[in-house]
């Protein structure tokens, strides 16, 4: 199974960038943790903080990957293209947030990607993408 998770703006900054909302631990880390734990998995990342990056590589896995896990960050809730990107392949896209968005400012409440993903996994810290990863394997 082919699984690739795609992060947004300032994910590069995990571990540093606000602890008391976003956690300790570096992407990075957290990652190689994955890879360790999910050793059938063929597990890739990429994370960018610029939409027409992280919009190529969606179109780019988005038909030969069997899973898609999306933190589009700070995009989520502003770029159309993006959404558009998830409308537009045939991979599942699995969307997920470190924090919980819902109680948060109003701004985070709304997300493109939401009516076009399978579903959603929000506020379970850097757990949310192994969750997200469970739901590619339940099936
Ligand atoms: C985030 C939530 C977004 O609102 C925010 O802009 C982020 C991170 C999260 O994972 O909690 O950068 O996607």
């Amino acid at each position: 199974m082919k699984i690739i998770i795609i992060n947004g703006p300032n994910l590069n900054l995990l571990g540093k960038r606000e602890p008391d909302v976003y956690g300790n631990q570096s992407f990075e880390l957290y990652f190689a943790s994955l890879q360790k734990k999910y050793t059938d998995i063929e597990l890739s990342y990429f994370q960018s903080n610029i939409e027409g990056e992280l919009i190529s590589k969606i179109q780019e896995s988005g038909f030969s990957f069997d899973g898609i896990i999306l933190n589009a960050a700070a995009y989520t809730h502003t770029s159309v293209g993006i959404g558009d990107a998830v409308k537009a392949i045939q991979t599942p896209v699995v969307e997920v947030h470190i924090s919980n968005t819902f109680a948060r400012e109003e701004f985070r409440h709304y997300s493109h990607i939401a009516a076009n993903a399978k579903g959603i996994i929000v506020g379970f810290g850097l757990q949310s993408y192994e969750l997200a990863l469970h739901s590619f394997l339940i099936q």
